[in-house]
């Protein structure tokens, strides 16, 4: 009944004719887990079927992770017509398989290829093959293509070929009559930000992510404002580089397509928990698809606690909330990264008129970080505006993180239930975002610490690498009019 209910939907959107952001998917930014950042090539059934149980015992699909992302190295070239085969000593029940067994286990399954002749890691490319490739994706039931750029043989260079050359594969998923998310890979190359909404739900804005919180490095050689330009992508991208790359064009994403910012690397040890913190609040915050990268299976309390914390995850999946963006930049920083003394505002504009704001410290001493109500509205008027005469209550959104030891609980018995996690674990299949954040649930709003008004500073001490998350919301109601309040 529901797959005969997808079927007229999808085919109802191709009918329209509709572009691929506008295939209903996304709405909110895509999560869940692909295996590149822990796995590489190392792939397999085992892989993604243990990974995939997991992520239902952790209790990571009820926050919302969704996709089990297969990535480079799955297949076996084609068969004598041309079609996709996958390699069987690693599936050896085959790609509809694992499909349905994520399907029966509630998830979406993710497939990898490349709008190239071959895949980065030089298996079978789909360039040339798209519609037999998207109808055999289709097939197998797949829910998801990440969609990569190696091997292009030249059809790149300016944002009309790369554009076009896109678009072959989002037609080509359109006319399958399925559902598939496109997620674009090509690394921020010829800007895709600035066109590929009508046919992707999310592009690539950089080069590959490397598990380092700021590491310069010459192979991912743009950053910060540099970026805008950016005509080699690279990889080895440090997390600071790829969030100072992204400042100037955050506001391109939009719901069914979205700045991606690339896979988290929470969990694979590369960074402090303090780093991973910046790094899950800020993707989350600029609504860039959560997508795991690490090994689930051998899942550690505090990656854990990040990765279901509940009030970040909000900012994300939130329906109404805007990408944050950067408000002011203090730096004494090299060209690359992040600066030694370097400190940031950002804000976010959330449903219902709350607001969220992000107070970084990307250098290597602490800092005392200072704000105030007419910084933060300073688009609206500044000390001028409404909000700015406000008074907010002010929710520090890291607080009330779930302790290790309960975490190490969930880890243990390899499941949420029976272990005592009810004040900080969000199940968002009970309660929607949208209605906890109505119902003001304090799992989601986070900790209260206090009132900012008029004329007053917000001063805080940042720990190095680290980031202050607050909620800010009206006093007396979500209005932003003086004279309602
Ligand atoms: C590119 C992508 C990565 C990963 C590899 C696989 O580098 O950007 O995310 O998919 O290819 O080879």
């Amino acid at each position: 009944m529901l797959r005969i209910t997808l079927d007229v939907c999808a085919s109802a959107l191709l009918v329209l004719g509709v572009l691929a952001s506008d295939n209903g998917l996304a709405r909110v930014p895509q999560m869940g887990w692909d295996n590149w950042n822990a796995f590489g090539c190392d792939v397999s059934e085992d892989l993604l079927l243990g990974t995939a149980e997991k992520i239902v015992q952790l209790g990571l699909q009820d926050v919302g992770y969704h996709y089990v992302i297969l990535d480079d190295c799955w297949s076996a070239g084609r068969d004598d017509n041309d079609t996709l085969v996958a390699d069987s000593e690693k599936f050896p029940n085959g790609m509809a398989h694992v499909a349905d067994r994520m399907h029966d286990l509630g998830l979406g399954f993710g497939m990898y290829s490349s709008a190239g002749a071959m895949t980065c890691a030089r298996y079978a490319g789909s360039l040339g093959f798209e519609e037999k490739d998207a109808q055999t994706f289709a097939s197998w039931g797949v829910d998801y293509l990440k969609y990569d750029n190696c091997y292009n043989e030249g059809q790149t260079g300016d944002p009309l070929t790369t554009f076009n050359r896109y678009k072959i594969m989002a037609d080509a998923l359109n006319a399958t009559g399925r559902p598939i998310l496109y997620g674009m890979c090509n690394w921020g190359e010829d800007s895709p930000w600035k066109w590929a909404q009508t046919i992707a739900n999310s592009w690539r804005m950089s080069g590959d992510i490397f598990d380092t919180y700021n590491h310069e490095d010459v192979r991912c050689p743009c950053s910060g404002d540099e970026g805008i330009n950016c005509a080699l992508p690279g990889f080895h991208c440090s997390m600071a580089n790829i969030l100072n790359k992204v400042a100037p064009f955050v506001d391109k994403g939009n719901p069914g397509a979205w700045n991606d910012l690339d896979m988290l690397e929470i969990g694979n040890g590369g960074m402090t928990d303090t780093e991973y913190k910046l790094h899950f609040t800020m993707w989350s915050a600029i609504k860039s698809p959560l997508i795991m990268g690490n090994d689930i299976r051998s899942m550690d309390a505090p990656s854990l606690s990040i990765l279901l914390h509940a009030p970040i995850l909000a900012l994300s999946q939130d329906p109404d909330s805007t990408p944050a963006y950067r408000r002011w930049r203090h730096r004494n920083a090299p060209a690359h990264g992040a600066g030694p003394n370097e400190t940031q505002l950002w804000t976010q504009s959330l449903s219902g008129g709350d607001r969220a704001i992000f107070l970084l410290n990307l250098g290597d001493e602490n800092a005392t970080l200072s704000t105030s109500l007419a910084d933060i509205f300073f688009d609206s008027g500044g000390a001028r505006s409404d909000e700015a005469q406000m008074n907010w209550d002010v929710f520090d959104l890291w607080a009330n993180r779930m302790s290790n030891e309960v975490a190490g609980q969930v880890v243990e018995a390899n499941s949420t239930r029976g272990v005592n996690i009810t004040s900080t674990y969000f199940n968002a299949t009970e309660m929607s975002w949208a209605d906890g954040l109505a119902a003001n649930d304090s799992r989601l709003i986070g900790q209260w610490v206090g009132q900012m008004t008029a004329g007053m500073d917000w001063e805080v001490e940042v720990e190095p690498h680290g980031a202050m998350a607050y909620r800010l919301r009206s006093v007396g109601g979500t209005s932003r009019k003086r004279d309602e309040l």
